[in-house]
């Protein structure tokens, strides 16, 4: 029994704001630096109130529509996101109620630019189990609202969407092997340290992040899990079709692109345009590599991520 992939969507909120758009916003930078550090063009920001809910509604729809699946039929539903529309009930249960689904089981993952992968290794097993038949898993992420807009460091990095996929129960082909780890002691370089009490904010409610600490750790656990992910499907790196990896930085995606032997064609690339949209980013790319062709029927994709806990993750499919 595989979890076999059936349909892809994705989301992207509003028209791309390019980095001049940021420096005529006041904030301090310039295109050459970002372009420079990042491979970063532009990247599309949703309206104020708009919700991970809405944008993961819309990729959800595009992929049911794809996989020629009714939401009355999904039996389970799992978002990976790091900012959900509340606190509870979880963005999960918000998108089951706009998709009109009653009964199927949904919930959220909070594995930050990892989550993608590790929501897509949770419905792997939930399939595999026999438990499940038909899994919507979704990357959905508002990261502009976690931003400190004064920190050029890092608001010029992130952007917003969403991106889903359809998974069923089949003897074809599908995940082929699946890997998730975590290093808790490394929470300090990547976080949103803040929290509710009282009714108050208290901590600090912004993205931080040591950026150097974050590029060193990122290049060697996606090229050790790529690896690993690789071994246990007994196949080489090199015979990967399409490697899709968390979209944080042109450099990290090149380093790891190489240190895998794996050829730069062979790397989908959309950081450029979307920035890093966190949970969301692969599944974007994803579903923009199939829409356009890039990604045929039969072949071997990997997907991978990395993200604050810290945490990472990867996925080999066969298409
Ligand atoms: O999902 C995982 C999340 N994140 C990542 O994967 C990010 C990983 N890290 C990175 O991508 C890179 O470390 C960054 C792109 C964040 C930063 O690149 P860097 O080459 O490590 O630059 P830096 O932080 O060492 O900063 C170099 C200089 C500093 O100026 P001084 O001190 O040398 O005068 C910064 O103040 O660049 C300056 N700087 C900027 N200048 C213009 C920092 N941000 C900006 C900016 N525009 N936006």
């Amino acid at each position: 029994m595989y979890a076999r992939l059936i349909g892809t969507g994705s989301y992207l909120p509003g028209i791309p704001v390019c980095n001049d758009d940021l420096a005529a916003r006041g904030i301090d930078t310039n295109d050459e630096w970002i372009v420079t550090r990042t491979g970063i063009r532009s990247r599309h920001l949703a309206s104020h109130g708009s919700t991970s809910s809405e944008l993961g509604l819309i990729a959800a729809q595009r992929a049911l529509e794809m996989a020629g699946v009714s939401p009355a039929d999904l039996d389970l539903i799992v978002v990976a996101t790091s900012t959900p529309d509340y606190i509870f009930p979880s963005t999960a249960c918000l998108i089951q109620a706009k998709l009109g689904n009653k009964g199927a089981a949904a919930f959220d993952v909070q594995a930050v630019c990892a989550g993608f992968t590790y929501a897509l290794g949770i419905a792997e097993k939930f399939i595999r189990s026999g438990s499940h038949k038909k899994v919507l898993v979704i990357g959905a992420e508002v990261f502009s609202r976690i931003l400190d807009w004064n920190d050029r460091g890092t608001c010029v990095l992130f952007g917003d969407g969403a991106g889903a996929v359809v998974l069923e129960a089949s003897d074809r082909p599908g995940i082929l092997a699946t890997a998730m780890h975590a290093d808790g002691s490394q929470n300090g370089i990547l976080n949103v340290p803040g929290q509710i009490c009282g009714g108050q904010v208290t901590g600090d409610p912004f993205l931080r992040m040591d950026g150097q600490a974050v590029f060193k750790f990122a290049v060697r656990v996606l090229a050790d899990v790529a690896t690993e992910v690789c071994q246990t499907a007994g196949i080489q790196t090199a015979d990967v079709d399409w490697l899709i990896p968390h979209q944080a930085n042109i450099r990290i995606i090149e380093a790891t692109g190489k240190k895998l032997g794996i050829d730069r064609n062979k790397v989908i690339v959309t950081v450029d345009r979307h920035g890093n949209t966190s949970a969301a980013s692969v599944p974007l790319a994803l579903d923009e590599a199939v829409r356009d062709g890039r990604i045929q029927r039969g072949q071997k994709v990997l997907v991978e991520g990395v993200g604050g806990g810290f945490t990472w993750g990867a996925a080999l499919l066969e298409f």
